[in-house]
């Protein structure tokens, strides 16, 4: 598909001191079970179009000519499979692939992904497993602005259904609505989000983990006091959570077979 061997041009550090002359690295946590998707196997590893879901997230990284390595996060007991699944598969390019157990969490498994990288990476993108489809025009808007100096980027779109906060209760008693912020100041965020290595480390390293985890990366930076900006997201970057994703996940595909033939 790209044949051509990749090269990084170096671009002038920004104000933010990002790193120059370093080489990109995506990494793709994929340890997790999928529960809210249904039994079976792990969400990552399920087919879509025949494909498994993390075999079209790795390649939709290794399109970016700025991602030059590419770190999976495997389910803690299944980097061996999951080492022959991706040789088993067509890459495009020459990104390097390394394959590193996860954890019980999802800020676990990035963890263990940043801990694995080489010191010439100065630049991560962390993109999630459960969202294969994300074009490649967004990989590289985010890669993008962290070359020209945010420290910290997130790819989002505006909402269409209005968002009520609310006080949880259990069971089917009525939730009562504390608020309901205005629309047109929320984002979803989706992945891949892009740091400055050494941000995102830190935050890591400074923002404990506490039950569930962090879900966002980009959150735990802002916890940090660093700026975090918004590029345009992407319909097609949407996450593979639920069994009706997988309708629509299969419906993308087809739509791009037979628009050009992917
Ligand atoms: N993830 C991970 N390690 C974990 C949990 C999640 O690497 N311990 C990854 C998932 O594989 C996924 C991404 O984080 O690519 C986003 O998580 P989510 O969509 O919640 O996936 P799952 O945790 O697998 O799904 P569920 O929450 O329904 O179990
Ligand atoms: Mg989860």
């Amino acid at each position: 598909m790209n044949a051509q061997p990749k090269s990084e041009t170096p671009r002038p550090a920004g104000h933010s001191g990002a790193p120059h002359n370093t080489r990109t690295a995506a990494v793709i946590p994929a340890a997790g079970r999928g529960v809210r998707l249904g039994p079976g196997a792990p969400k990552a590893l399920r087919a879509l179009s025949g494909t498994p879901m993390l075999v079209h997230a790795v390649r939709a990284m290794a399109r970016s000519r700025a991602v030059s390595l590419v770190v999976v996060v495997a389910p803690p007991d299944g980097a061996a499979d999951v080492r022959n699944l991706l040789g088993d598969h067509a890459l495009p390019g020459t990104t390097d692939v390394l394959v590193v157990p996860g954890g019980e969490t999802r800020q676990e498994s990035v963890r263990l992904g940043l801990a694995a990288l080489p010191d010439d990476i100065g630049i991560v993108l962390v993109h999630d497993a459960a969202r294969p489809l994300v074009p490649v025009d967004t990989v590289d808007a985010v890669a993008a602005a962290v070359r020209d100096g945010a420290p910290a980027v997130v790819p989002a779109l505006p909402l269409s259904d209005t968002v009520k906060q609310v006080q949880p209760r259990s069971g089917s008693e009525p939730e009562p609505v504390t608020g309901t912020p205005e629309r047109a100041l929320l984002r979803a965020v989706q992945t891949p989000q892009g740091f400055d290595r050494a941000t995102l480390v830190e935050a890591h390293e400074k923002v404990a983990l506490e039950g569930e985890g962090a879900t966002d990366d980009a959150g735990m930076v802002e916890r940090l006091g660093v700026p975090v900006v918004v590029v345009p997201g992407h319909e097609e970057a949407f996450k593979v959570t639920r069994p009706l994703d997988l309708v629509l996940a299969e419906a993308v595909l087809a739509r791009r077979r037979a628009t050009d033939g992917f």
